[in-house]
Formats: C-alpha cells, structure tokens, sequence
C-alpha cells in the first residue's frame, strides 16, 4: 500500500490537484471498507492471492491444486483452509474513476491554466468526515487540501469545467474483494440407487432417509461488495451481493445507516432472499456485513438465509471472527493497468474442473461434489455504473 502510494506520489508530482484527490480517495476507500463478521464455526478462512497461487498450477483455463481436493481437506493445515483474517489476509479495492481528470485529456485541446485552493469549501466538507477510531484517518482529511482545477478549453471545446469556487468532486465506485481458498457446498440427502448413481430425496418430516452427501464444493470463492460515492464524504448506495443474487442499499445520513432499497438475482433459479431493512456501520462508517459458513455468501445480517443456489437450503451467518478489511487494503485502479498485479488479467477459473459428478451430469442433471472455480475480478461486471 505504502509503495502503491510512493509510485503515485513520483509519478504524479506536479499534478496537485491529482495528488489531493488521490489521498483523498484512499482515505475513503479505507474508510468505508466493511466490517465482515465470519460465521461462528467456520472452516474455510481467506486467503491472500499470492500465497493461493504458490498452490496451484494454470493449464486449460483452470488453476488447478497441485494436489488433490481430498488429500488437501484431509489436512487442516493445507491452504484450503485458509487463514486467520485480521491483519493477514488483504482485501482488494478495484476503484473505477466516473471523472477523467484533466490530465488524460491532454490529446484533446483541454489545458491546465490554474490550480486554486479553494479553503471555504474544504471547511464545509469536514462535517461529513467519517468517524473512525483510526486517529490518522481523521488527521488526514483535516489536513487535506483540497484544490479546484479551472480548466480551459480551446475551441469552444469544453472537457471538464470547473469554476474558481466549486469544489472538484470525487466520483467514484469501488468493490471489495475478499478471496478464500475453498467454498464447502451444501449437504444434500441422497438415495445411493447403485449404478444410476445417487439422487437427491427430500428429506421427510426432516429426517433424511438416505444418506447426507455435500454438493457444490468448489477451490477458489471471490465474494464482494461495491459502494458507490457522488461527491459526499459517504457513499449513495451500497451494492452487497450473496451467490448470484444481490440488494442494493442506500446511505442515510441521518441515521448512519443503509436502508434496503431493491434486489435482483443475477442468474440461476429464481429465488427471492429477504434482505434486512438496514445495514449498520461500525465506527460511523464500516458497514458490518456476514459472510455465510462455508459457502461465505455476503448477507447484511446474522441468522439462516435461504440459500439462493438450491431450494429449501439456509445459509448461516453470525458473530464468529471479526475481520477489519480496512486494515490490510489493496488498491486496484481499474483505470492503471501498471498498477494491478498480474494476476488480475487471468480469465479462466479460479479452482479445479468440477468433479463427482452425477452420471447423467451429460444430460444436464448438473450434481457435482465438486463444481467449477468461479471466474475471477475482469469477468465480473461491476454492479454499479459510473
Ligand atoms: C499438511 O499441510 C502442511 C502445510 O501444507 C504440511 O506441512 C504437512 O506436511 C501436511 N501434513 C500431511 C500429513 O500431509
Ligand atoms: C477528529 O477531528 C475532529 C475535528 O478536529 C475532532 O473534534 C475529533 O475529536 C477527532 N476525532 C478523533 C478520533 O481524533
């Protein structure tokens, strides 16, 4: 983060206006980053990128574990498992700009003519500072300067125009990513019927009359929340999603809190999760979010959830292991491909080729023990656009 930031630094220098903005972002960045609460009983803890990669071979499309699923869940100190969170495993922020900043029109005929610290606005926009038990957070923002570029245009052509008195405003989206190793399906009562392989039953009056078999294990598990912010010192809407459905929540100031405002399933069989009403924050500003156990879908409360992927299935989430992402960041600008590690441009799947799959998987009788890895960052369209 620290280097992230001297790279900026060096390579901006000159450009003030860019360089006040880009602090400022962080500090949002950081500042907002949610506070997501592990399931109390839960296995499989993330992992950072790098050290997941030590562990797997890319061939085909896949990244596949060096060796196999079974050997490693038998041993609970393989990486499947993951690690204790806090401070060891980084989250990824990817930031996608809604402004160009004057200096990638430069081709066009925009010129920078001045930069004006504007002051008055600077001490408006300190009441909307996040509260944060991170005394440097605060410090930061008090000392930031913030500058409004005035931009002239040759031509007539307008690109970007601010006057000498309008605070240049941050638009932005950002989405946390959280990687863990290994994502543990749901168990599901099966009838063993010999060579036609097993089929799920329904349980009756609860109890399973066949045996209880775990579908849907999958290597690799990319979970993620967006906020979206508009100018304020606090984001407009909040975008939290839970296997391929999501809701979207908007921030009330007044309340410091985030109120329900729709949701959608993304894909697969239609189901329609409840979503609580309101999404609390942690120190003013860090949304506390839950990751699901095993399957760690993001949910905006403890309690069961129905499971979006199968039917009559619940989710689980509650108060286990906190995890403070804002402690270990990373920032990815989706905008500076130099400064987004390279793995981030692999667009194949992040764990093994499904496996244990159902005889008449052919037919498309899709039962797997082990499913695909899920595809990673670039294949996943943002939830908000600019
Ligand atoms: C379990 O995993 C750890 C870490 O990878 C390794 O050092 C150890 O040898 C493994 N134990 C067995 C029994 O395979
Ligand atoms: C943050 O700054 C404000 C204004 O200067 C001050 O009143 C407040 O006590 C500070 N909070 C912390 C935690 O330092």
């Amino acid at each position: 983060m620290i280097q992230f930031l001297l790279i900026l630094l060096i390579v901006r220098h000159g450009f003030g206006t860019r360089n006040d903005e880009e602090k400022k972002l962080n500090l949002l960045v950081r500042g907002w980053a949610p506070l997501v609460w592990l399931a109390p009983g839960e296995r499989f803890m993330p992992l950072g990128v790098p050290e997941f990669l030590e562990h797997v071979q890319a061939g085909d499309n896949y990244l596949r574990t060096r060796l196999n699923i079974e050997t490693l869940l038998m041993n609970e100190s393989s990486f499947l498992y993951g690690k204790q969170p806090d401070g060891n495993v980084p989250v990824y922020a990817l930031v996608k700009n809604c402004i160009n900043l004057p200096i990638s029109t430069s081709s066009s005929s925009a010129t920078i003519n001045s930069f004006i610290i504007d002051r008055k606005r600077i001490k408006q926009h300190r009441a909307f500072i996040p509260r944060d038990e991170n005394n440097d957070i605060n410090a930061s923002i008090q000392n930031n300067e913030v500058a409004t570029t005035k931009v002239k245009a040759n031509h007539g052509e307008m690109t970007l125009i601010s006057d000498e008195n309008t605070f240049r405003k941050l638009h932005f989206h950002v989405t946390y990513w959280m990687f863990y190793p290994f994502s543990e399906g749901k168990a599901v009562c099966v009838l063993d019927l010999g060579f036609l392989g097993t089929w799920p039953i329904p349980s009756v009056g609860g109890i399973c009359l066949g045996k209880l078999k775990g579908y849907g294990n999958h290597v690799g598990d990319w979970e993620h929340m967006s906020l979206y912010f508009k100018g304020d010192d606090y984001p407009v809407a909040m975008y939290v999603s839970a296997h391929d459905a999501g809701a979207y929540y908007r921030y009330d100031i007044r309340s410091g809190t985030f109120v329900y405002e729709s949701q959608e399933t993304r894909k697969g069989i239609f189901q329609k999760p409840i979503f609580p009403e309101r999404v609390f924050t942690s120190s003013g500003s860090h949304p506390v979010l839950f990751s699901a156990k095993g399957s760690h879908g993001l949910w905006t409360a403890p309690g069961k959830h129905k499971f979006v992927r199968l039917p009559r299935l619940y989710d689980e989430s509650g108060f286990g292991i906190p995890w403070l992402t804002w402690r270990r960041l990373e920032l990815l600008n989706s905008d500076n491909e130099q400064f987004t590690p390279a793995w981030m441009t692999f667009r194949g799947k992040w764990g093994n080729p499904r496996s244990n799959c159902h005889p008449l998987v052919r037919l498309g009788f899709n039962i797997c023990e082990f499913v695909d890895g899920p595809t990673g960052i670039p294949m996943k369209n943002g939830r908000f656009q600019c």
